[in-house]
């Protein structure tokens, strides 16, 4: 069963290969990385976890039971009990409801052991697949906004409910 993991430093092959295997991907549909991202992993890792130990973020890989990644799901922007939320799952692993799930823990996460009281999110209008997750998830529809220059929404979801 895939599990839920806080990003570590071992974790550097596995997500690399994700994030190779489903550039194409993901760039479709959000944007690219870019390639300094790809020659410069390692340094880009080390500046994640550094990031996450300052308590600004938490980075999580849903991680499967032969150690590839099927997914991150990011919690970033945390500061007065707020933090904003953000995923991407891997192309061969969606449909499945994983990014469903994973989103249900880390909502219980975020309050129980993260002590966070709201996460907000945003997305494309055009991403139906991202709105379906997040209306699963309780999160409610705010303001329109842009993203990426795309008409999108802001999502709210206020932990405990
Ligand atoms: C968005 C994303 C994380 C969803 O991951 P997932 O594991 O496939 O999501 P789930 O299976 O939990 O739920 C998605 C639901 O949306 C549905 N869906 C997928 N594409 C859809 C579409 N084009 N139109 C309508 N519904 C769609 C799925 O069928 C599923 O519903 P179902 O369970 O009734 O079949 C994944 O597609 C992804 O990583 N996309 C690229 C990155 C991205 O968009 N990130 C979010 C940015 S805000």
């Amino acid at each position: 069963m895939p599990t839920l993991e806080l990003l570590r430093a071992d974790h550097a092959k596995a997500l690399l290969a994700f994030e190779r295997e489903n550039r194409a991907f993901f760039a479709a549909i959000i944007p690219d990385r870019g390639d300094e991202f790809f020659t410069r992993f390692d340094e880009m890792l080390a500046d994640r976890i550094a990031e996450q130990a300052t308590g600004a973020c938490l980075f999580h890989l849903l991680v499967n039971d032969d150690g590839s990644v099927l997914g991150r799901f990011n919690l970033v922007d945390i500061a007065d009990g707020e933090a904003e939320l953000g995923y991407r799952v891997a192309e061969h692993a969606t449909g499945r409801g994983l990014a469903t799930a994973a989103v249900a823990e880390l909502c219980v996460r975020a309050a129980t052991e993260y002590g966070l009281t709201t996460l907000r999110a945003r997305t494309t209008l055009a991403n139906a697949a991202s709105r379906t997750v997040l209306t699963r998830n309780a999160f409610t529809p705010g303001t329109e906004t842009e993203l990426n220059g795309k008409a999108a929404l802001t999502y709210t979801r206020r932990l405990g409910t």
